[in-house]
């Protein structure tokens, strides 16, 4: 029996304690609060950023959205970051990627304080994630949705064979950083694939966790895995559906239907990763304020 690894259930029950700690600090005088500062009109983007609107409202977070245009100056984007770096009611800030054209989205992400760095984006953070010299760094949501819901399906890591297939700085590569950290979260032994790498199935075949990060729907086929493997696909890929009254159908990176009769777990599209990267997104916002300052 395949087990499904349910995104929606975990990040509920993550999202309730979120909840109950916001309540504790509302009572200490301090609410959290996340500003969202989103530029253009990626369609993707207006959409997950309601999403991380609505979960931040149940919650009892305060978020704010700042809407530019995209032929916004990028001097006003910039104003914008450096103020809310100094105002002490605002204790997370993300600028939702893509950036449109024009803007160097590393420039803009360098100018958010690291301590307000609720996306973990920023060098100082990646950093220390890296080097593993320092605790006081965010983790990206989705890396952190990744290790959360193994680990509350008691699914073990040390010792595994991680194969993360792409490479991105928002999935791949921060995900391979934590599964290689020291401790029972991590301890895995880290394989990176990405498109240049060759005989990809022959590497993916060897994987005890496949993580696929591409945006390529199902690149990942039954002939790529081996049976017993446990399968995280963070695709969100639209394809065109007649079956669907939008037009179009969300599918992963993983060919569900073929995969999930070999894996021993596998997380589904829509309903998986998804859901974790706005619950992890919550938590740490709530650390934003727990551990880097209660100012208000
Ligand atoms: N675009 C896609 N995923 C993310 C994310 O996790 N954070 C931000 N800021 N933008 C994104």
């Amino acid at each position: 029996m395949t087990l499904i690894l349910d995104g929606k259930l975990v990040s509920k029950q993550i999202r309730e304690e979120v909840a109950e700690d916001v309540q504790l600090l509302i009572k200490q005088g301090v609410t959290p609060k996340l500003t969202v500062v989103l530029v253009g009109d990626d369609a993707a983007s207006q959409i997950y950023v309601k999403s991380k609107e609505r979960a931040c409202a149940k919650a009892g977070i305060i978020s704010e959205t700042i809407k530019y245009p995209s032929d916004v100056l990028k001097q006003n984007v910039i104003d914008k970051i450096k103020e809310l770096n100094n105002d002490n009611s605002v204790h997370g800030i993300l600028v939702q990627l893509p950036l449109p054209e024009g803007f160097n989205e590393s420039e803009i992400i360098e100018l958010i304080a690291p301590e307000k760095d609720v996306d973990g984006f920023h060098p100082i953070n990646s950093g220390r994630l890296t080097s593993g010299i320092n605790d006081d760094y965010f983790v990206p949501a989705t890396p952190a949705g990744i290790i959360e819901i193994l680990k509350r399906y008691k699914i073990e890591i040390p010792g595994k064979h991680v194969v993360i297939v792409g490479r991105s700085s928002i999935v791949g590569k921060p995900a391979g950083m934590l599964f290689l950290r020291h401790g029972n979260e991590g301890d895995a032994t880290v394989t990176f694939c990405h498109s240049k790498t060759k005989n990809l199935p022959d590497i993916t075949k060897t994987a005890d966790i496949l993580v696929a990060a591409t945006g390529k729907p199902k690149l990942i086929t039954a002939d790529m895995v081996k049976p017993g493997v446990v399968v995280i696909d963070v695709g969100i890929n639209r394809i065109p559906s007649k079956y669907s009254e939008k037009g179009y159908k969300i599918v992963g990176d993983v060919d569900f239907d073929e995969v999930s009769k070999l894996a021993s777990a596998i997380t589904p599209v829509p309903g998986g990763i998804g859901p974790m990267t706005i619950a992890m997104l919550l938590k740490n916002t709530l650390r934003a304020v727990t551990v880097f300052g209660k100012k208000e």
